[in-house]
């Protein structure tokens, strides 16, 4: 770990020497584009009362204009600038939300599994998490129906959280129909659909996932992010929504107290994107994260189809492994450490009252590592379900 002279860390976190960890669902460090971001940040400072004062609320307008036209030609989506604000990353903008929307005692609705962090930080919001029910084509409607029913009449709002494309934990997206009808029931009763897109403009394929479109219905309101296009410690992400909800938050204490969130990133960025830079990097990054997505996929195949079921992912980060029932991932992760991998054990993804169903799960990030890297660690993590299978 870095350190400063006092002993504090400088990461969150930093690697282990000897360990292949397939748990964390991060960008790959060697993506970080550092040089292009040098000439941004030099271009963004040669206007220095700009680059370094209070930004305007909803966010610096070459980005939200970027934005805007990017989302169109990328994802076909016709946004006006009006619908975006920008945040300091998705889990800010989810917590905005929480501050904007909600009151501590509400319910949210969350699906199951879902991102783990994501659980932390509405529990921690003083909310009551209703998990939605997952088939192989996403939420059940069913099983948010019957969520809705409960919920209290005294709720002023609520919100649905969900990740539909390429989703934390399975890589999995919701199918377009399903997306539809549960949106439809959702905003039915009042309740905000919030999509957390987080992976959903990294798709491998020609064609992108039905569900990566964007509703225009003023209930659905999507969390973009910059930490898994650009680099995470950038802070910096995107809100999609309603004008009137932009405008709830680009009005509230704190945009009005301290501008508009990261303003200095936010506008070097706006040079890096405005740049050919920008489009080499992302072409990049597909074709990069497209090959590890496959590479995963032939390992698992190799050493894992007899005894393993598992997700086949078309973008993002994650596999979602099925190992045999007689074992429990979170009990062999020592065990898995010592043998020089890692990954994250199916219960984390569960609130605390579902995580037995996460027992025989476990999550596997190939964003990180080149195609015999990941083959080693899931040799590794044969060998691992192997010696606790008593074979
Ligand atoms: C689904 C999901 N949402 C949000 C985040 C965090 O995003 P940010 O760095 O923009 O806060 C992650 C990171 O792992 C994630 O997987």
């Amino acid at each position: 770990m870095k350190v400063c002279e006092t002993g504090l860390p400088v990461l969150q976190l930093e690697d282990r020497p000897g360990i292949i960890d397939l748990g964390p669902g991060k960008a790959d460090a060697r993506s970080y584009p550092a040089a292009s971001l040098e000439r941004a940040w030099h271009e963004a400072l040669r206007s220095p009362e700009i680059a370094l004062g209070y930004g305007a609320n909803q966010g610096v307008g070459p980005l939200l204009e970027w934005l805007a036209c990017w989302l169109r030609s990328s994802q076909g989506d016709e946004i006006d600038p009006s619908r975006i604000l920008l945040t300091a990353g998705a889990s800010s903008g989810l917590d905005r939300l929480c501050s904007t929307l909600t009151a501590p005692g509400d319910v949210c609705f969350c699906e199951a599994p879902t991102y783990n962090y994501a659980l932390r930080l509405l529990s921690g919001r003083g909310l009551t998490i209703v998990p939605v029910e997952s088939d192989a084509d996403g939420p059940t409607v069913e099983s948010l129906d019957d969520g809705l029913r409960l919920l209290p009449r005294t709720q002023r709002q609520a919100f649905f959280y969900l990740v539909p494309v390429h989703a934390n934990p399975r890589g999995t997206s919701v199918n377009g129909e399903r997306l539809t009808q549960l949106i439809d029931h959702a905003a039915a009763r009042g309740v905000y659909v919030v999509r957390d897109d987080v992976y959903a403009l990294l798709s491998y394929t020609a064609e992108p996932p039905a569900a990566t479109r964007l509703s225009e219905n003023p209930f659905v309101v999507s969390l973009g992010s910059f930490s898994k296009l650009i680099a995470p410690g950038l802070r910096l992400g995107w809100i999609v929504a309603a004008p009137e909800l932009v405008r709830a938050m680009a009005d509230d204490g704190l945009a009005l107290s301290g501008g508009g969130a990261s303003h200095s990133v936010a506008f070097a960025t706006s040079f890096f994107c405005d740049s050919g830079d920008w489009d080499v990097h992302y072409g990049n990054l597909l074709r990069v994260y497209g090959m590890r997505c496959d590479a995963m996929q032939r390992s698992l195949e190799r050493y894992l189809s007899q005894i393993c079921k598992w997700t086949t992912p078309r973008g993002g980060f994650f596999v979602w492994l099925r190992i045999p029932a007689s074992l429990d991932a979170a009990s062999l992760l020592g065990s898995a450490e010592e043998m020089g991998v890692s990954y994250a054990p199916g219960a984390w993804f569960y609130p605390a009252s579902r995580q037995a169903r996460g027992r025989d799960y476990l999550r596997l990030a190939f964003s990180r590592y080149d195609a015999s890297d990941l083959d080693e660690g899931i040799g590794r993590l044969r060998q691992v379900i192997d010696a606790h299978r008593g074979c």
